[in-house]
């Protein structure tokens, strides 16, 4: 299976680069067979991301599901960002590959992992809210520990 155009433009033309000086939030996440790695800085007002950027050292996929999944979180409400799961992402992008699912993973454990930070930092505990963030495995994404890049 080939690229949609999506992916491509995403990759080539990635939205939202960079980091936030003064992010209210950052997530990190990184994949432990690939060694691709992810962090999302979040700028959240009133409980509404107001703005969002990334950086992405990884692969094309990765890079392209972190554009996608920031463009799909910038002005939700924190709840509603919990809500953009790792298939949203991929629909959004016409579809990935099958080996490249557990890219999109990464890109939604990368927003978790910011909002996390972000309800320890008010002193709340992410846990219950939020769920483990930081696994590889995926219930719709094959394990990448068990499969080459
Ligand atoms: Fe590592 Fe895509 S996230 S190969």
């Amino acid at each position: 299976m080939a690229y949609s155009e999506k992916v491509m433009d995403h990759f080539a033309n990635p939205r939202n680069v960079g980091e936030i000086e003064d992010a209210d939030a950052v997530g990190e996440v990184g994949n432990p067979k690939c060694g691709d790695i992810m962090k999302m800085y979040l700028k959240i007002d009133n409980n509404i991301i107001t703005d969002v950027k990334f950086k992405t050292f990884g692969c094309g996929a990765a890079i392209a599901t972190s554009s996608m999944a920031t463009e799909l979180v910038k002005g939700k409400t924190i709840e509603e960002a919990l809500k953009v799961t790792n298939k949203a992402v991929m629909e959004a992008l016409d579809g990935l590959p099958p080996v490249k699912v557990h890219c999109s993973v990464l890109a939604e454990e990368a927003i978790k992992a910011a909002i996390s930070d972000y309800y320890q930092k008010n002193g709340i505990n992410p846990e219950p809210i939020v769920g483990k963030v930081g696994s590889c495995c995926h219930e719709d994404a094959p394990c990448p520990c068990s499969m080459d890049k």
